[in-house]
């Protein structure tokens, strides 16, 4: 029996169309799910927040320092002793990184909280803010501030070796705005760890194009019109250090983080994988990350998620791309129309087949559409290309 992937508190009478076919929905291939949030939350939190280095062997180098990815893991580490707040820390962290266009290797924190105010509240109480504000001023002055405000100790070497850029990315769902959708109902991801082992059973919504839409509470309503955007390729935005700037949100930014974990996978599925699917999903990602302005594409990393102990190691069993698109029909032309997608999808289905759908991949993605004010872009010594930096060029 399917059920609706939006939860029923959230339905409501559709003026926008359904994208579902007219000819009425067939019983999709293959099951998929989606997160169920309590009926009382009203928003969430995921936040990327990140270290920039020029280089692969600088990272490596600025491990042992305690400075760079530590530092922030320090903070979302965090738990609260005060018995009003007593979970500030993220429901749910983990650590990813990629190179990017200029080359520049880039370690993040990918958190979650259950809503705004246990952000706010995390971010006070953990330092975060305190030491967030001090990055860009000189050593003494920084320090001298932590002190007063017990931000739990400066950078340790703003001045010194290591340069490094700092971005943050946050992100504030209201429920409406976020759908997710999962092909394993087991192994939870992302903003899914935070419906505390919550998930729906197989819905009705996915397995034809428009899908994603139908998915989200407030296309029933709502066309999520965004700003266009045509902008340049991988030299978008300037190639200096950038001081602190902070991007305005932009009406109707689709942001998709999109996931594919093969640690389940046996031998022969594994070689599959790795020969035939992700040669043509990392095609896909550096055509989005180094030409995306052609289709809406503000910034794509195609992303390693990596052990805390081994924060440099690109060889883990899971990856994800996450990118932000002017607004949700130039994602959805992306994946129905151009070949990189289309070549993912067909592969998929080649690949299942060739397995007899029995397969040990899981894939997931999340897809949140903002109003400006539920964005927070800011980039602390970063190249121009970074993240949204690009949409000021
Ligand atoms: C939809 C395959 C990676 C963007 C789909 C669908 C499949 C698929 C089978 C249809 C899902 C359904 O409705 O049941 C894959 C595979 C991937 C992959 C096998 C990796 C191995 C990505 C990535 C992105 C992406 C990295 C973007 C960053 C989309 C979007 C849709 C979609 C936006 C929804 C289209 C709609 O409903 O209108 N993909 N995909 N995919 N994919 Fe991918």
């Amino acid at each position: 029996m399917l059920e609706s992937a939006i939860p029923a508190h959230l339905r409501q009478e559709r003026t926008q169309p359904a994208r579902a076919p007219s000819s009425g929905l067939q019983q999709p291939a293959y099951p998929s799910y989606s997160a169920r949030f309590p009926t009382s939350a009203k928003d969430l939190v995921m936040a990327v927040i990140g270290v920039q280095y020029a280089s692969k062997s600088d990272a490596e180098a600025d491990v042992e320092t305690g400075a760079g990815i530590s530092k922030l893991m320090s903070f979302t580490k965090h738990t609260s002793s005060s018995s009003s707040s007593p979970t500030a820390a993220p429901s749910f962290a983990e650590l990813a990184s990629a190179t990017d266009s200029r080359g520049f290797f880039n370690v993040a924190v990918l958190a979650y909280w259950t809503s705004r105010a246990t952000y706010d509240a995390w971010a006070a109480a953990s330092g975060f803010d305190v030491w967030w504000a001090s990055l860009d001023r000189p050593q003494d002055e920084a320090e001298e501030e932590q002190g007063r405000k017990g931000g739990g100790g400066g950078d340790g070497d703003t001045n010194g070796e290591t340069r490094r850029g700092w971005f943050r990315e946050v992100f504030f769902p209201s429920m409406d705005r976020l759908e997710t959708i999962f092909t394993d109902d087991q192994v939870p991801e992302g903003a899914g760890h935070l419906g505390v082992g919550s998930i729906s059973g197989p819905v009705r919504e996915h397995g034809y194009w428009g899908s994603m839409r139908d998915r989200l509470p407030i296309a029933q309503t709502d066309a999520l019109a965004g700003e266009k955007w045509t902008g340049g390729g991988t030299e978008v935005g300037g190639a200096e250090r950038c001081s602190r700037v902070r991007v305005p949100g932009k009406k109707n930014l689709a942001i998709i983080r999109s996931g594919q974990d093969w640690s389940a996978t046996r031998s022969e599925e594994r070689t599959l994988y790795l020969e035939t699917m992700h040669p043509v999903l990392a095609r896909g990602m550096g055509f989005l990350r180094d030409r995306g302005g052609e289709v809406g594409c503000y910034s794509c990393r195609f992303m390693d998620v990596v052990g805390e102990d081994d924060q440099n190691n690109d060889s883990t069993d899971r990856t994800f791309g996450l990118a932000y698109f002017d607004e949700l029909a130039s994602l959805e032309a992306w994946s129905r129309e151009h070949q990189t997608h289309l070549d993912i999808f067909r592969g998929f289905f080649r690949y299942a087949r060739s397995l007899d759908n029995s397969i040990g991949l899981r894939l997931f993605h999340e897809v949140l559409v903002l109003e400006p004010e539920q964005q927070l872009f800011e980039y602390i010594g970063c190249h121009g290309g970074t993240g949204m930096l690009a949409s000021l060029a």
